[in-house]
């Protein structure tokens, strides 16, 4: 089934998205459809309308509080939405469809759906008492039922691809910061998610920490397959990876597009002033 570009991009496309040459793609593989979250009376996040080609790098900036994190969550199914729907591969995360109706759906569903996305966090939570190995085995042992020969097979593989071969009898405690985010990364890749996100992944770092784990991030980026959600206060890092940067603000998508356009010549004055505040820290 085709999707029209502008089904895909409905969030007033950019330019610079209608001459993607993704644009041939079928259909998104995450769409926020009408997402709306509160906490009482607090609205954190304001219909939101948003799609993700397979593939797509969508870097995700704003002042704290804006509802970032939030999207992300909702995505990750640790929150529920208070209204909207969100899809990830043409599977909707919060209902199912049972005959004509949307119903809420069963833990069964969510626990299947929840599959398909990872997630890094700022804070690593890394099992102590594991090695790294086993660290990174674990889901792929427990969730996904591989023999320990496959489980550990596809951990060395990603231990090795995020440049920790070296380490995987180790202890966390015996590791930098940066070494467990890059274990937690690895620990995520495993699952061979659809989608990943990224929360701040360098923010509790060291500063001579950060680079090492965004060259990591950067690297699996580089590789194509899989969409990305980056959450970040690292503008550098947002104009290499990403192939569309979101500003938000106080829970709705306030501008997007291209890095470049967001950068050198972001439109609205909120984004103006939230880049001047940025680049005078
Ligand atoms: N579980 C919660 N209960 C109440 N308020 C929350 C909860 N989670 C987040 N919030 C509020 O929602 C707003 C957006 O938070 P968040 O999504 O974490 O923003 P960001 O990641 O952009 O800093 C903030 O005002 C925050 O205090
Ligand atoms: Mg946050």
């Amino acid at each position: 089934m085709s999707v029209p570009l502008k089904l895909i991009y409905h969030e007033e496309p950019t330019r610079s998205i209608d001459n993607d040459p993704r644009k041939a793609v079928i259909k998104p593989i995450v769409t926020y459809s009408n997402i709306s979250k509160s906490y009482g009376d607090l609205h954190v996040l304001k219909n939101i309308d948003l799609n993700i080609a397979p593939g797509e790098k969508v870097a995700l900036i704003g002042p704290s509080g804006s509802g970032k994190t939030t999207l992300a969550r909702l995505l990750m199914t640790l929150e529920e939405p208070t209204s909207g729907t969100i899809e990830v591969d043409g599977e909707m995360l919060w209902h199912q469809r049972v005959k004509d109706k949307l119903v809420k759906a069963n833990e069964k569903h969510l626990h299947q759906v929840r599959g398909n996305i990872g997630m890094v966090f700022q804070h690593f939570n890394l099992f102590p008492h594991m090695t790294i190995l086993r660290n990174v085995m674990e889901a792929p042992r427990n969730v996904l039922g591989l023999s320990k020969e496959e489980a550990k097979q596809r951990a060395v593989t990603m231990l090795e691809q995020v440049g920790l071969a070296g380490k995987i009898d180790a202890y966390p405690a015996q590791l930098s910061g940066g070494q467990k985010q890059r274990v937690a990364i690895a620990r995520a890749l495993v699952m061979r998610p659809k989608v990943m996100l990224f929360d701040e992944p360098t923010s509790a770092l060291d500063p001579e920490l950060v680079g090492e784990v965004l060259e990591v991030i950067k690297a699996i980026a580089a590789e194509g397959e899989m969409a990305m959600l980056l959450i970040t206060h690292e503008m550098e890092f947002a104009r290499d990876v990403a192939d569309r940067v979101l500003f938000f603000d106080q829970g709705r998508i306030i501008e997007q597009g291209p890095p470049k356009k967001i950068f050198n010549n972001p439109e609205s004055e909120r984004l103006q002033t939230f880049l001047s505040r940025f680049n005078r820290h």
